[in-house]
């Protein structure tokens, strides 16, 4: 049996300026009705934390001062709140972030990725950057037997890149991936994995992230010094390719997905943008027929179904995506790195 504390240090983000996270004590949590108690084992380092360590007016907005952040995270449960039935005492999990009322009408319809009443753990309440959570036993997902706890923690990015590639057609089609960072390098995996006829994949100029993806299986790699549409267009017989997928926040890589997508063809954007109002070529969308899909989150439960059937067939490689780990006590350094870009996914780990 594992005796749990009554205390923990996690680190917090307690000051009202860019950095500004401290190692605090909180109390462990109890978990409420239909909620389970985790002991962290691995947590990813996000884009969103990334914004909530620059404390920009997003973060400001969303984040109280005094929040325990990070919420792409795997773990044990080691305690069960009143009700829940669907868990045990050493049950491997990690958290599906979105946290859902399961009674409204997006809820109702199968969307509760944009529940009317949702919020995120660890985000807009206490996370993972912390040796204890709680979460609701609905988002603590069960994890493939055996899979590694770093592996385990990275689903909510992983996830991210299906649910965007499953916005239009994958096996035997042509996919773009515009943008290399953690996302786009395991869509271009993912998109491999579910027997895409050709994945090309777009950077700007991280040539540590191009060839990570040319490592992945990507067909054709473009960054900077080439023209992107005109070779998409080139390497898809003059039409474009079939689904492209939009990753990087960048306007310019948006209105390249459009000139470069065929006919009737699938831009799906998981990207948040700096300025709000991109600068889109909307009548090509209006006169090429596109489908136009804005993508958020991952589709609870149906994105996780194929995510775990791709992970337990061994068809993504983590380990080439995952680039860094160090042990949770150097969170800053693995912030500091993230920030950098010379890194795929930066995993921080809990002592056993
Ligand atoms: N909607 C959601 O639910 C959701 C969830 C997570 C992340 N996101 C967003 O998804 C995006 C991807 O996240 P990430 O953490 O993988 O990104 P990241 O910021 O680590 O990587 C973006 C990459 O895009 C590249 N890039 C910059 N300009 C480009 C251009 N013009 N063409 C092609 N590539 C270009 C950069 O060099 C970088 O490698 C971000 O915009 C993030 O905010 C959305
Ligand atoms: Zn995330
Ligand atoms: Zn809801």
């Amino acid at each position: 049996m594992h005796s749990i504390p009554a205390t923990m240090t996690a680190w917090t983000k307690t000051r009202d300026e860019e950095g500004g996270f401290s190692l605090e004590s909180h109390p462990v949590p109890s978990a409420g009705p239909g909620e389970v108690l985790v002991k962290s084992q691995s947590t990813s380092i996000c884009g969103t934390d990334i914004h909530i360590w620059k404390w920009d007016d997003w973060s400001r907005k969303n984040v109280p001062l005094g929040t325990i952040t990070g919420h792409e995270t795997s773990g044990m449960v080691v305690g069960l709140g009143s009700d829940v039935d669907t868990h045990a005492v050493g049950d491997h999990i990690a958290v599906e972030c979105h946290l859902a009322c399961w009674s409204c009408p997006r809820c109702e319809e199968g969307n509760a990725h944009i529940c009317e009443n949702g919020s995120i753990f660890g985000v807009h309440g206490n996370g993972a950057f912390a040796p204890y959570f709680v979460v609701p036993a609905v988002n603590a997902r069960h994890v493939p037997k055996g899979l590694d706890p770093g592996h385990a923690s990275i689903q909510d990015p992983l996830g991210n890149a299906i649910h965007t590639l499953t916005g239009g057609p994958i096996e035997g089609a042509t996919v773009a991936v515009h943008g290399l960072g953690p996302i786009g390098l395991f869509a271009v995996n993912a998109a491999k994995a579910m027997g895409a006829s050709k994945v090309i994949a777009v950077d700007w100029d991280n040539t540590y992230r191009m060839n990570l993806a040319k490592e992945l299986g990507a067909d054709l790699v473009l960054g900077k010094d080439d023209d992107v549409v005109a070779s998409i267009l080139e390497a898809t017989e003059g039409r474009g390719v079939d689904n492209s997928c939009e990753f990087s926040g960048s306007a310019a890589a948006l209105a390249n997905t459009i000139h470069s997508t065929r006919m009737g063809g699938y831009v799906n954007v998981l990207s948040v943008y700096g300025q709000s109002m991109p600068n889109v070529p909307m009548n090509e969308v209006v006169f090429r027929y596109l489908h136009l899909k804005g993508i958020n989150g991952r589709k609870m439960w149906s994105t996780w179904d194929t995510m775990h059937d791709l992970l337990q067939r061994g068809l993504i490689n983590v380990d080439k995506v995952l680039t860094h780990r160090l042990p949770v006590s150097e969170f800053e350094a693995g912030v500091q790195l993230a920030i950098s870009g010379d890194c795929g996914k930066v995993v921080l780990d809990f002592d056993a």
